[in-house]
């Protein structure tokens, strides 16, 4: 699957203000500001208690974290198995979103952002969605805890189907019970 390596814009809902959607590939150059941006955003209250909280075991989101997760995305894009873009506004790091489990024409899309900068996820979920489209995906879903429904409200607004409660495997963080999304595009 080719997945389009270049950077769009993505306008704020609905103010018109501007962000980049930057492909964290092997041409991406990480620094310390951009770790500590991942590092701030990630310990946030919101994000930590939804993705990283059970993870970690209730330790902080280190820098050690961030860097993984540079790593993670450069590999991913270099091997294939999955595509992970950045949210940047000011040379700074504010959200992210990624394409991954890819398996033929399917994948999972996941994502998180900074509640300083509301607006933007939507929009760039279906920038995300239009370069699947492009790149031959046929079918998105998502996982989203119970209860998380701002998560939630951001793939209806992108046009997924609620599907049902189903049991979440995922190694990171399984879920007996999980909201499953999808979309055909
Ligand atoms: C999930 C998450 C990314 C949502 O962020 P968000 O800022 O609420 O998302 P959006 O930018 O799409 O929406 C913000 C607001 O703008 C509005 N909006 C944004 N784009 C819009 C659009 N194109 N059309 C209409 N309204 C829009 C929304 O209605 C929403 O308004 P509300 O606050 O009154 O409900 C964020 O809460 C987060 O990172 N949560 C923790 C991590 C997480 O849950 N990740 C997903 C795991 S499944």
């Amino acid at each position: 699957m080719k997945i389009s390596r270049n950077s769009y814009q993505i306008d704020r809902f609905p103010t018109g203000d501007s962000a980049q959607l930057v492909p964290l590939d092997e041409c991406f150059l990480s620094s310390d500001t951009l770790i500590e941006d991942v590092v701030t955003v990630c310990n946030e209250e919101a994000v930590y208690n939804i993705l990283f909280e059970r993870m970690l075991g209730g330790n902080p989101y280190e820098r050690s974290n961030a860097e993984w997760w540079f790593g993670w995305s450069r590999d991913g894009w270099m091997s294939g198995t999955h595509s992970v873009w950045a949210l940047m506004k000011d040379d700074h790091i504010f959200g992210a979103i990624n394409l991954k489990n890819i398996e033929g024409t399917t994948a999972e899309v996941g994502y998180w952002c900074s509640a300083k900068e509301p607006g933007y996820m939507t929009n760039t979920l279906n920038q995300v969605l239009e370069i699947a489209r492009e790149a031959g995906f046929k079918t998105i879903y998502a996982w989203v805890r119970p209860g998380n429904e701002r998560s939630g409200k951001v793939l209806l607004r992108s046009g997924f189907e609620f599907k049902g409660l189903r049991p979440y495997e995922s190694t990171a963080f399984p879920d007996p019970e999980a909201e499953y999304y999808e979309i055909q595009i």
